[in-house]
């Protein structure tokens, strides 16, 4: 392995001070078992938040960004980890308490890794993801919560996204119904391509002091938050269920117990972070074989490198990326 290697490096301290590429020695990354030759990450909401200082992600500095990476086991000190093998690891703590994937090399607790699924590479479990990911455990609180496609349409909000563009497509290949709704004008074709059926402008949100909308929607997959889900639990189905996501569009919700118990409707959480490492398993499992995403090439998903995350990142918080960003290391 290189003695030094680039990575995106993030000073913030109770500040956010300064992002950008350093050289660093592999003394320099935080502790762990393996070490993989990184060979793909991606940019996510939280990675732009990190990278910008627009949001408080850092719990330790200075970290590598990057919460998702893909590459090849170069060592291990962990018997379940051997060099050559081909890996991923996501959330869990990287570029939060732990150096991540914006990095030539990452070193990391063999807890944390996971074998790339048969089904995927390192670069298609990239542009998968967290986003990806995220979308495939929100799928599955909604089956677990019962949700059929014969309850009706899944709405899902701030489509053109990553979260939003999987949630779509993942939802198609289920039979559900789905509706997407977005702010762009100019991505409706592509919504269709993943297989959205009918397409919404948030204009249709409606924030007002009513307990109850007329209901409207089988479930949702919100990534927005704010007044968007609060107009959700009034608009879902009996016993639909929501799984909120994001909060793109805001933190607060004002709602009303009324959804819940007149309509018996279900409001779920997922956290990709923090999401127990054997659930993680069985989710990218699945997103490499009954629930590998059809058409992935048809997720948008430009290619940055590591000088270009500054543009990526901000890109994405004004809304203008489609899909994904692919980091190629
Ligand atoms: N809970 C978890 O574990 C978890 C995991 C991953 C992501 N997330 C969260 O999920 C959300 C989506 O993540 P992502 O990676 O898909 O981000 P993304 O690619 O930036 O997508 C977010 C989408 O939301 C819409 N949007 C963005 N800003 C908005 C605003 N101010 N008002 C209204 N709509 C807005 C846009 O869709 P349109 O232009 O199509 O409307 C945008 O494409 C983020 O809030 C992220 O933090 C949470």
């Amino acid at each position: 392995m290189q003695e030094t290697f680039k990575a995106f490096r993030i000073h913030a301290g109770k500040e956010f001070e300064r992002a950008g590429i350093e050289t660093l020695t592999l003394d320099d990354l935080s502790a762990g078992d393996v070490v993989i030759k990184v060979e793909y990450s991606s940019v996510n909401y939280k990675d732009a938040l990190a990278g910008t200082g627009k949001g408080k992600i850092l719990r330790t500095s200075p970290l590598n960004g990057g919460i998702d990476l893909a590459g090849t086991v170069v060592s291990s000190t962990s018997e379940k980890f051997q060099a050559g093998q081909q890996v991923l690891v996501n959330g869990s703590g990287l570029s939060e308490v732990h150096d991540g994937g914006y990095s030539e090399y990452a070193r990391v607790p063999a807890d944390w890794v996971v074998t790339i699924p048969t089904g995927l590479t390192t670069h298609t479990a990239m542009i998968i993801g967290t986003a990806g990911f995220t979308a495939a455990l929100a799928i599955q609180r909604l089956l677990d919560n019962h949700q059929t496609p014969e309850h009706g349409p899944i709405l899902v909000t701030g489509a053109s996204g990553g979260v939003g563009s999987f949630a779509i497509q993942l939802l198609t290949q289920l039979n559900y119904h789905v509706v997407a709704m977005t702010r762009k004008q100019d991505q409706h074709d592509y919504l269709v391509s993943l297989g959205a059926q009918e397409i919404i402008s948030p204009d249709e949100v409606q924030v007002d002091s009513a307990s109850l909308h007329k209901s409207r929607w089988g479930g949702a997959i919100d990534n927005l938050g704010g007044d968007t889900l609060a107009w959700l639990t009034k608009s879902v189905k009996p016993w639909g269920n929501i799984v909120s996501i994001g909060m793109a569009g805001g933190i607060n919700v004002e709602t009303t117990a009324m959804p819940f118990i007149l309509r018996g409707i279900s409001l779920l959480g997922v956290t990709s972070a923090a999401c127990p490492q054997s659930l993680r398993k069985q989710i990218w499992n699945k997103l490499g074989s009954e629930l590998l995403p059809r058409n992935i090439d048809q997720i948008c998903a430009a290619e940055v490198k590591l000088e270009e995350l500054t543009e990526a990142f901000n890109a994405l918080l004004q809304g203008s990326i489609c899909g994904r960003q692919v980091v190629c290391l």
